[in-house]
């Protein structure tokens, strides 16, 4: 869908549809995504670390073994459409490992056993995002978007091809008037660097993002923590709502009061890893009445359930007793025998055919081309609006450029401006490697969690994703660098000859590109900022001096002039030496410090002197430029291959 026509019609249908009104009185419900209810099961699931033995370490360091941890035990269950399960259990009892493990989330270093049936078939990553949505517990948003552009985004993105673009635009209001977002809707998200929206919104919009599609089983990790108590009620009313369509829900609650607790249907209470009661919520004060742990008149029953099934500090062992015999009586009782029936029916029918079959349903609504168009324009806005991101960078382009034209200022054509010039030239390459790649690793790390996240949650493909990062950059990349050498140039008093300026545009821009490269690759294959911040300068340096400007091109030791030939500062700066020197003639010999007499003194009098003595040969000038794309393209393809890894959908 194009961006200008989806914008307009937005307009049009918001003005049509009359928000003010809207505000006040919740439209009638878009009917989307209506699908048969699903079935949700889990069965025989174990969550454990994978053990480590300690290591040696030249008989000296040794690190400690990490033996294993149970974290889920044998976890059987059943959630069904129409229904609201609440997960509920003490800090620590394994909430958040349960909904990960049956959405195939967040599962590094664990193991995992047993099965999750949809509806008599197994479940795949793929399969099941295409289905479900998932309210994690802490919230990732591109912060210089609006509440209503992210949700719009969210809405071309992931709901269905055939729903026309008017049906989508009063999803999203319906969405934001559901969640009392309507005076946050024209407002920043924000983050880190900008004031925004408040906690209890940012909440909100994760679960406004998430039930858009009406997904047919949605789970959400604590809901309603950070929100006030009538917010509380409200968001669990939504998932009544929702729960009363036929849509299966599952979430972890903490906390809930009297009132919330009485809207679940069924209550799961997770003990240790093991299943405590799965069964109506209404019944498990019964449940625990006749297993001797009453709840006392007048108190909240989600607080007596969290308080027996907790681990006392100091009296773990009483604890632990005590928790297994709970999850013992609830296993022999006649909803623990019930829950194993449903689960082995459930389980009955499941073929290695349908495994296969699941595997090919794809997890994105949205078609290439209308992922593509929504990313670039998400990508755009997200630039447009960040000041820190077009503003400073341009204002620091002007700021860096002038310093070092001043430094470097109105070079003659003579002994000493040989060198001044030579330095001019490799300086303007450094200053353009560091800035860069440490602008790009910023900007990118920073947004691959919220890339990472969306692209499981099935919004978007990898190259998708990578391509309209580059194409919308790409502008910014470019202006940055012109602005910088056309200050520098000019000041510094370089070949005068048009020709020259542009080739020496060109070359900057390539020299750029592999900058960026690299720094897409680094941010790609490091775990977080901080490390891809740190290795920058690591592999940063050995590059530049191997540029030839500090170690003459032909001094460097044999076993590493492999590096010399990865070194972009290298073909950068050749060829913009050969494109400064070719061809020039009549180098002033006076130097005024030096006695020209003397038997060191050797003038150089053409740029072909002045590149012999670099070792540098003009002839070398297209390997160079080629040289240059080879590694831009090379780096990047190796980021690209190194963000896909990252974005697998493990089975
Ligand atoms: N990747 C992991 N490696 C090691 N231990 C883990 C890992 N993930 C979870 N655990 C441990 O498993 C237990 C359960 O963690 P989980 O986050 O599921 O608890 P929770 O019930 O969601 O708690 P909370 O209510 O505090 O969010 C904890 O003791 C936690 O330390
Ligand atoms: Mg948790």
């Amino acid at each position: 869908m194009d961006n200008k026509a989806f914008e307009e019609g937005q307009a049009a249908v918001l003005a049509e549809a009359d928000i003010s009104h809207m505000e006040k009185d919740v439209p009638a419900p878009v009917t989307v995504n209506i699908e048969e209810g699903i079935t949700f099961t889990w069965s025989n699931l174990s969550v454990s670390t994978i053990p480590q033995e300690g290591r040696r370490c030249c008989g000296l360091l040794k690190s400690q073994p990490k033996p294993e941890k149970q974290i889920l035990t044998n976890v059987n269950g059943i959630a069904r459409p129409g229904e609201v399960l609440a997960i509920m259990g003490a800090s620590g009892a394994g909430k958040s490992t349960l909904l990960n493990t049956l959405l195939f989330r967040n599962l590094q270093g664990l193991q995992v056993t047993g099965s999750r049936i949809a509806n008599k078939s197994l479940v795949t990553p793929t399969s099941l995002t295409a289905v479900s949505g998932y309210v994690q517990q802490d919230d990732l948003f591109i912060s210089s978007l609006t509440v209503r552009e992210h949700l719009l985004f969210q809405a071309r993105v992931r709901m269905d091809k055939d729903i026309p673009r008017e049906q989508r635009i009063i999803r999203v209001q319906e969405v934001i008037n559901e969640l009392g977002l309507g005076k946050a809707a024209d407002t920043l998200i924000g983050g880190e660097r900008m004031k925004g929206i408040s906690g209890g919104e940012k909440k909100r919009l994760s679960f406004a993002s998430e039930i858009l599609t009406n997904p047919s089983v949605l789970f959400c990790d604590e809901p309603t923590s950070g929100l006030d108590s009538f917010m509380a009620q409200s968001v669990m009313e939504v998932l009544a709502n929702l729960a009363k369509m036929g849509k299966t829900i599952i979430c972890t609650i903490h906390q809930p009061s009297s009132q919330l607790f009485s809207n679940f249907d069924q209550l799961l209470l997770l003990a240790e890893g093991q299943t405590a009661y799965l069964g109506e919520a209404r019944k498990a004060k019964d449940f625990f009445s006749s297993i001797n742990h009453p709840c006392p008149q007048d108190f909240n029953p989600a607080d007596h359930f969290v308080q027996v099934l907790a681990m006392v500090p100091g009296k773990e062992e009483q604890c632990r007793d005590t928790i297994d015999a709970i999850c013992h009586k609830f296993s022999e009782s006649q909803d623990g025998i019930n829950l194993r029936k449903a689960v082995k029916i459930e389980e009955a029918d499941i073929t290695e055919k349908d495994q296969s079959k699941a595997d090919k349903v794809s997890p994105y609504k949205a078609s290439w081309c209308e992922q593509f168009s929504a990313l670039s324009w998400r990508h755009s806005l997200a630039i447009i609006k960040d000041p820190m991101l077009v503003k400073v960078r341009i204002i620091q382009a002007f700021v860096m450029s002038i310093i070092l034209g001043v430094i470097f200022i109105g070079q003659d054509n003579d002994q000493a401006g040989i060198q001044n010039v030579n330095g001019a030239l490799f300086v303007l390459i450094t200053n353009i490697s560091f800035g860069n790649i440490f602008a790009v690793c910023n900007a990118f790390c920073v947004e691959l969690p919220i890339f990472l996240r969306e692209h499981f949650n099935g919004m978007y493909r990898t190259d998708v994703y990578f391509l309209t990062k580059q194409l919308v950059e790409l502008p910014l990349y470019i202006v940055e660098p012109m602005i910088t050498l056309t200050i520098f140039y000019w000041m510094v008093g370089l070949n005068p000859e048009a020709d020259k300026f542009f080739i020496a545009a060109v070359i900057v821009l390539l020299v750029v590109q592999v900058v960026l490269s690299l720094g897409y690759f680094m941010s790609c294959i490091a775990p977080n900022i901080d490390i891809a911040l740190a290795i920058a300068p690591v592999l940063i340096i050995p590059f530049m001096l191997f540029g030839g400007f500090y170690l003459n091109s032909g001094s460097v030791p044999v076993w590493l002039s492999w590096l010399k030939y990865l070194s972009w500062f290298l073909y950068g700066f050749e060829a913009l030496l050969i494109n400064q020197w070719e061809g020039v003639k009549d180098i002033s010999c006076i130097v005024p410090s030096i006695d020209q007499n003397s038997d060191n003194f050797s003038c150089m009098s053409t740029g072909e002197e002045v590149l012999d003595q670099l070792a540098f040969e003009q002839a070398n000038f297209w390997r160079d430029i080629l040289m240059l794309v080879v590694l831009a393209v090379g780096l990047r393809i190796m980021a690209f291959i190194a963000l896909f890894l990252k974005a697998r959908r493990k089975q």
